[in-house]
């Protein structure tokens, strides 16, 4: 499984990246926004700045919600740098354009996705990963991970080549259920990547290990 960081904050970015483990990022406009990032020169050069962190795929979702709209945007962005994926909304529009966009070799992730159906429609599109929300449907009272299974059942009873990238990941526990769901990707917080790390017998077996090489 890949693991993506989600977020926009370049100092976390580059932090996953020097752990040797990062596959790409994923942004959306609220952790854009997070970050202070305004102003159409200042976004593109952000994404630019992200893609020089990291050798994998970055995530660059459009703002337009008209499919001419998110095609013209969709193409700026791709052309941005060849690491850049055009992230699209889920809707009418938007599958109309990762379709448009899949035409034109230009990469999309159909995001803002809930349901088995939404996923089947952004295959059948072409996309090249399908962003289920986990977190977003737990707290609804909703298994985010079952949709992540059946999805990623789906794509492979009928051989789609999308990718299942689990998104809205929100601690470590989502991540080792992404693993068991067959995820593709989960792009999750550092600190959801880091939490992979703990355990105590580890920190224990090191501690007795610190002691007993003062006594060789
Ligand atoms: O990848 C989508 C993600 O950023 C949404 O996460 O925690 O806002 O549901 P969250």
């Amino acid at each position: 499984m890949k693991f993506f960081i989600d977020t926009a904050n370049l100092d976390q970015i580059k932090e996953a990246q020097d752990l040797g483990v990062l596959d790409g990022v994923t942004t959306n406009p609220s952790l854009m926004a997070k970050e202070g990032i305004k102003g159409k020169e200042n976004i593109d050069k952000h994404y630019v700045d992200i893609c020089k962190i990291v050798d994998g795929d970055v995530s660059a979702e459009v703002l337009s919600t008209t499919y001419e709209e998110m095609i013209a945007e969709g193409e700026k962005l791709a052309a941005l740098h060849p690491q850049i994926v055009v992230k699209v909304p889920c809707t009418k529009d938007g599958i109309k354009a990762v379709k448009y966009l899949n035409s034109k070799e230009i990469r999309t992730n159909c995001t803002l996705v809930f349901s088995v159906g939404q996923a089947l429609l952004a295959a059948k599109a072409g996309a090249t990963y399908v962003s289920p929300f986990v977190g977003r449907l737990d707290d609804i009272s909703t298994n985010g991970i079952e949709l992540i299974r059946q999805i990623s059942d789906m794509y492979n009873y009928y051989a789609f080549d999308t990718q299942v990238l689990a998104a809205s990941i929100r601690h470590t526990m989502h991540i080792i259920e992404c693993v068991e769901a067959g995820a593709d990707v989960a792009t999750c917080p550092l600190k959801a990547i880091e939490g992979l790390l703990n355990h105590p017998l580890t920190d224990k077996g090191l501690e007795q290990f610190i002691a007993d090489s003062k006594k060789m």
